[in-house]
């Protein structure tokens, strides 16, 4: 497979955001994922008329991406309105600090249209982060861990 380029990437992020359900914001975001395979999977936002159950984009990539057996990401591109760069949420940066590339994940961020791009990593975008690496094991006699159960997640 031809591995996409970010501005590739982009333009898959930028096909998503058609398919946002926004009604409420009237903000459509798209989020592409790159994986290191190549693979690209894209996530719309999905608003909700309870308000705060939006989901944003770069989740709703992720949760594709891993429901298809992906958890490998170099790369992710987000696409919102107007010209600006659209950088990810807090929670969203959260999330994509969960996986193997962890800080060094690729974030490339654009605009509806145009070549205005932000091109950043993770690291910049959550410095000093929290992520699997930082929790302590769990004693052996820890309660309610079922034996044989792996306590650190799986890198890959
Ligand atoms: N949103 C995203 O999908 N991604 C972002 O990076 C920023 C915000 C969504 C959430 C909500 O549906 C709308 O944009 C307005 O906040």
């Amino acid at each position: 497979m031809n591995r996409p380029s970010d501005g590739e990437l982009v333009a898959a992020a930028r096909a998503a955001r058609e398919r946002a359900y926004a009604p409420y914001s009237g903000f459509r975001v798209g989020a592409a994922l790159r994986t290191d395979q190549g693979e690209v999977v894209a996530g719309a936002n999905v608003e909700n008329a309870s308000y705060g159950l939006a989901i944003c984009a770069e989740r709703a990539a992720v949760a594709a991406a891993v429901a298809l057996g992906h958890r490998r990401f170099e790369a992710i591109a987000v696409a919102g309105p107007g010209p600006d760069p659209v950088t990810p949420c807090g929670a969203c940066r959260q999330v994509l600090r969960e996986f193997p590339r962890g800080v060094d994940l690729e974030v490339l961020c654009a605009g509806e249209a145009g070549e205005r791009l932000l091109a950043t990593t993770l690291g910049a975008l959550l410095p000093d982060s929290f992520g699997p690496d930082s929790l302590q094991p769990p004693p052996a006699d820890a309660p309610g861990h079922p034996p044989g159960v792996p306590r650190t997640p799986p890198g890959s």
